[in-house]
């Protein structure tokens, strides 16, 4: 017994001795591993299952060799280990009888990257393999975000060194697009070592702006255009399109913003069925969703003017289709009124006329009601009183618009 044990520490440390001499050289052997940024890996190596099982893992860093975990006496020995690796690593030490000498390496750093050994030894003889790990922090959100015409696109904690490019669609005869002229990209590293990549362009404001930002094999892309802005008004109901298609829809997750920045709803599949939340600051406007992802809104006051924003993601791409809502106080766009206005544009700007100047005959205007919330009941009694004011001006209106067309 106490031979046996003399002749394995004998074996261990002259393991060592040929590790030294042997961890410079290369071997076409090695097996390649790619390791998440921060997550969990692990380390692949198997031999001959037999007794006496000596393991170790090591590292050669710049001309040292560091132990990254060690494990002999049927024990894991961490005495030796490396100061970067305490606490992050473990065999799957049920499995060592069984020849696997894998290495879990918990929390993956830059520095966890290069080349591993893998020595192992029974009483029948020792083996010894490399692993390369290289590690990866893929890109997962590319932001797009516009102000004043200007379109930004970022990326943050990517790893390898990223790539951002610009495209339109339809796309652009690059020397007559302003936006390739001032396109500024700058890159910055972070105190992990992860690349933040940022870039900047003219808006084309009739194309479909894309940003492509690529690392490794990891390419996401995110697509930004504008729509027409959209008129409201506090007695109307809007509904902002976002021109999907029922299949994209159940591919895609849907977020509806309000400028940018607060999400006003998001809506998902799950199991073929679509799940929606509506923020609690929007329960009030947000009336449906439509099946092609149309945003319904209504009570709207001068607080809900701005940019809704109609986002689909998968994992891969996110589409952004921005939309400018104007609330005009007051004024009446329902469908009735629509239709008169279509069919005759001078008989339009006739009603408008006379529309405000009986909203300023009559005290309890419209305006008023629709800022205060006022309960459901007295909420139809206007609407109805609104529709019999209309259909008076409707009929005034081509009745004017008659003596006007010749
Ligand atoms: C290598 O090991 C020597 C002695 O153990 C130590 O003095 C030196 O700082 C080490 N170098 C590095 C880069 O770890
Ligand atoms: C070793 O065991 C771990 C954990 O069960 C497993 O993930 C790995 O694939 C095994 N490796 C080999 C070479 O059997
Ligand atoms: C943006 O500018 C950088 C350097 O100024 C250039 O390398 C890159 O190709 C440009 N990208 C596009 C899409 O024009
Ligand atoms: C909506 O989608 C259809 C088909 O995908 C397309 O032809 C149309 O131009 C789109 N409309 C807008 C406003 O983007």
């Amino acid at each position: 017994m106490a031979w046996g044990l003399v002749s394995m520490t004998l074996r261990g440390l002259m393991l060592m001795v040929i590790l030294l001499w042997t961890v410079t050289s290369t071997d076409g052997g090695d097996v390649h591993v790619t390791c998440v940024f921060s997550e969990d890996c692990v380390l692949p190596c198997s031999f001959q299952p037999d007794s006496e099982e000596v393991i170790h893992w090591l590292k050669p860093e710049d001309k040292n060799l560091s132990t990254i975990h060690s494990y002999y006496y049927s024990t894991d020995q961490l005495k030796q280990q490396s100061q970067p690796y305490r606490g992050r690593t473990a065999l799957f030490n049920d499995q060592i009888p069984k020849g696997n000498a894998s290495l879990l390496l918990r929390g993956i750093t830059l520095q966890d990257q290069g080349r591993y050994k893998c020595y192992t030894s029974t009483i029948k003889g020792n083996k010894e393999s490399c692993v390369n790990i290289a590690v990866e922090a893929p890109v997962r959100l590319v932001d797009i975000q516009l102000s004043d015409d200007i379109i930004t696109c970022s990326s943050t904690g990517i790893y390898p060194e990223p790539k951002l490019t610009w495209s339109t669609d339809p796309p652009s005869d690059l020397s007559f697009d302003p936006g390739t002229i001032q396109n500024s990209t700058s890159i910055k590293v972070d105190d992990r070592g992860l690349y933040d990549i940022t870039s900047t362009k003219q808006f084309s404001r009739d194309r479909t702006n894309i940003c492509t930002v690529t690392s490794g094999t990891v390419e996401r892309t995110t697509t930004l255009k504008q729509q027409d802005p959209f008129q409201g008004s506090p007695s109307s109901e809007v509904s902002i399109p976002c021109n999907v298609s029922q299949s994209d829809l159940m591919t895609f997750d849907l977020t509806w913003r309000f400028n940018q920045i607060v999400t006003i709803l998001t809506s998902s599949y799950t199991n073929g069925r679509p799940q929606m939340q509506v923020d609690d600051q929007w329960t009030e406007q947000v009336q449906s969703l439509s099946d092609s992802g149309s945003l319904q809104l209504h009570k709207l006051t001068m607080v809900h003017q701005g940019t809704y924003s109609c986002e689909l993601s998968t994992a891969r791409d996110t589409h952004l289709i921005l939309t400018y809502l104007q609330i005009t106080p007051g004024q009446q766009s329902r469908g009735r009124i629509a239709v008169i206005v279509a069919s005759a544009a001078a008989a339009a700007v006739i009603i408008a006329v006379v529309i405000c100047s009986l909203l300023k005959a009559n005290t309890n205007g419209p305006n008023e009601n629709g800022h205060s919330g006022i309960p459901l009941q007295n909420g139809e009694e206007r609407e109805e009183d609104i529709e019999r004011q209309e259909q008076g001006q409707g009929e005034e209106g081509s009745a004017t618009s008659t003596i006007l067309m010749p």
